[in-house]
Parts: C-alpha cells; sequence; structure tokens
C-alpha cells in the first residue's frame, strides 16, 4: 500500500515499488483524461516511465481509457537523430506509447530534432502548445543530477524551449540506451524550466536508489540553479510519484 505524505508543497506518494510507482502514476493520468476526453497531455521519455506507459496501454486495451480526443507534448528531443532512429524520443514514442492505443497520432507533437531552424521550431513549440490551451498533466522525470527535461543544472527558472548542451553526467547516464558513449548525441532541444512550470499539474515518477538525492535535494534544498527540479517546490499542484528506493533519503 502507498504512503502517501506532503513535503512542503508537494504531495509525495510512496509506492512500495516500480510496479506500484508505475500503476500510480498511470492512475492519475487516466484520471484527468477520463474528466477531460481532449486533455493535453505533457510526456516524458526515459528507461522509468516505460511501465507506467504499459499500465496506460492495457487500460486502453481492455477499454477502460479512450485517448483519442487528447493531445501530447513531449518535453525533449535529441539534436541530430531522425524520427526513425531507434533512440529518439519520437520513436520511443511510438513505440511505447502511441502505437498501441487509440490516440490521434497527428496530435502528438515531439520537436524536431533534424530541423534546420533552431529558434523557429523552439518558439513554434511555444506557440503551439499555447494554441492547445497549454498543457493539463506534465510527466517529468528526473536525472540523477536533477535535472527535469534536459534542462541541466545551470539552467534558468525563465527558460524556455531551446537548445541546449548535455552534461558528461547525462550522456553517460544515458549511454546505457545506445551502442557506445560516442554514440549519445551532444545536444538537444528541450522545454524550459518555465514552459514546464506552467503546465497545470505536474506528475515527477522517480525509481531507484540513483535518483534518492536528487530527489531529496529538489525536495528539501532550497530551490537552486543547481538542482533544476528544485523549482518545482513553486509549483501549486505538483506530485512526486517515487518508489521505496527513489524516496530512501526522505
Ligand atoms: P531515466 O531518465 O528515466 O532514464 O532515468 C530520467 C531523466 O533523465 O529525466
Amino acid at each position: 500500500m502507498a504512503e502517501r505524505k506532503r513535503v512542503g508543497n508537494i504531495d509525495v506518494i510512496i509506492c512500495e515499488d516500480e510496479i506500484e510507482a508505475a500503476k500510480e502514476s498511470a492512475n492519475i493520468f487516466a484520471e484527468a483524461i477520463r474528466q477531460k476526453p481532449n486533455l493535453v497531455l505533457g510526456l516524458a521519455t526515459g528507461g522509468t516511465p516505460v511501465s507506467m506507459y504499459k499500465e496506460l496501454i492495457k487500460m486502453n486495451k481492455e477499454g477502460e481509457l479512450d485517448f483519442f480526443h487528447a493531445s501530447t507534448f513531449n518535453l525533449d528531443e535529441y539534436v541530430g537523430l531522425s524520427p526513425e532512429h531507434d533512440q529518439s524520443y519520437r520513436y520511443f514514442m511510438n513505440t511505447n506509447l502511441f502505437d498501441h492505443v487509440n490516440i490521434d497520432k497527428s496530435k502528438t507533437y515531439v520537436l524536431d530534432g533534424l530541423t534546420k531552424d533552431i529558434d523557429r521550431t523552439c518558439r513554434e513549440y511555444e506557440d503551439f502548445i499555447k494554441k492547445q490551451g497549454g498543457i493539463d498533466v506534465q510527466l517529468l522525470g528526473i536525472g540523477a543530477n536533477g535535472h527535469i527535461a534536459f534542462n541541466e543544472p545551470g539552467s534558468s527558472k525563465d527558460s524556455r524551449t531551446r537548445e541546449v548542451v548535455l552534461t558528461e553526467k547525462t550522456i553517460k547516464d544515458n549511454s546505457r540506451f545506445f551502442e557506445d558513449e560516442s554514440q549519445v548525441p551532444r545536444k538537444a532541444l528541450t522545454m524550459g524550466i518555465a514552459t514546464i512550470m506552467e503546465a497545470r499539474k505536474i506528475v515527477l515518477l522517480a525509481t531507484g536508489s540513483n535518483k534518492k538525492d536528487a530527489v531529496k535535494k529538489a525536495l528539501q534544498e532550497a530551490s537552486s540553479l543547481e538542482v533544476p527540479a528544485s523549482f518545482l517546490k513553486e509549483h501549486d499542484d505538483c506530485i512526486f510519484v517515487l518508489d521505496k528506493d527513489a524516496a530512501g533519503g526522505l
């Protein structure tokens, strides 16, 4: 049974394990979609959300959840990877969620990692989010270095969608998905911290003991540029869904 508590301004759900965390977070999204079928979802990639997406797929297949009217915006994309590249985030979203549910793919937005005009692509992404009415519920992971999306330590609270250079830590962490570290793109396009903070609701999902220091700093230390996730304390509807390992430092 998950334990619920409040840490400062943030609701924290501490689950027994990754499976329970996946179910808890999937339920939050499913409930939001049921209440507002044309929900605008903010989605994340990486190892952590895969189990949550599996739960959402199961609900969709069992007729408990309808994605047809929903639209989605992803947090980030690697610069230089095509949508067909098996490590691009567009490919990740297709294979881990979109291909398996009744979502209208023309309403799923991922930044274009091959754009020739980065400023314009980023500006249009921001405009498009606004045109859709803003993001209703944003899913986030957290990097072991405290990053959210690809907003690495040092990212400004006012940052918007832009190109960023990845830190060595992130490149190393993400190299597990590539043949070797040299294959990991060095740059990415990412929503900014200000973009993320405009979402009406934020759900941060973190599992595993390698996240516990970042989670603890985000929740218990003062907001600082060094830990981008620490700014989430300033959001008035933010939930952290953790497994026991990620919550180990609390
Ligand atoms: P992970 O990445 O889910 O692969 O650990 C999370 C993140 O870097 O935000």
